[in-house]
């Protein structure tokens, strides 16, 4: 038997190894409260940089999309009333509205507030959004009342004949 195994076996001593090493083993899994900030501080950081990214992302993604699509005759269009559909993909609606003034104007339907779907009021001449009260100008898309603060994006509508076309979102 060596002599190190005869130390703890014999007086109760610690291994030679655990002497040259000490090791607090009580204290070896205690987080200390800067530990604790510094993993929330980086963990709240680094989900707010991928949220970031995700919005710039997508804003990126849809930004200057220009493929030409039919979205309807404009006769079904009258004034002061408003068509929906979807631009640039099925998955993004957009609102069409022929103001009192014939004005032909289109936007993204989605609220830059909390992305709820804007509809058209004809007896405010506003969009409005139902979940928080915001409302957004006709004419240019800029939010007018509630919480949102950015314009809706535009959507380019071109009439060929008797027949609407969205040619571009603009961001
Ligand atoms: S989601 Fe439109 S006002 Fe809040």
């Amino acid at each position: 038997m060596s002599e190190e195994k005869k130390d703890c076996a014999s007086c109760g001593q610690a291994p030679k190894w655990q002497r040259d090493f000490p090791i607090e083993w009580e204290g070896d899994h205690y987080v200390t409260r800067r530990e604790t900030v510094k993993f929330l501080t980086l963990g709240s950081l680094l989900l707010a940089a991928a949220n970031w990214m995700t919005a710039f992302a997508g804003r990126v993604l849809h930004r200057g999309s220009s493929s030409v699509q039919h979205i309807g005759p404009a006769s079904a269009l009258e004034t002061s009333a408003s068509l929906l559909f979807r631009y640039p993909t099925d998955q993004d609606p957009c609102i069409a509205v022929r103001t009192p003034e014939g004005k032909l104007v289109a936007y993204s339907q989605v609220c830059t507030h909390l992305s709820c779907a804007v509809v058209y009021s004809q007896s405010e001449n506003s969009l409005l959004c139902p979940c928080h009260k915001g409302a957004f100008e006709v004419d240019r898309g800029s939010p007018i009342a509630g919480p949102p603060t950015r314009a809706l994006p535009r959507v380019k509508i071109e009439q060929r004949g008797d027949q609407l076309f969205a040619t571009e979102l603009e961001a």
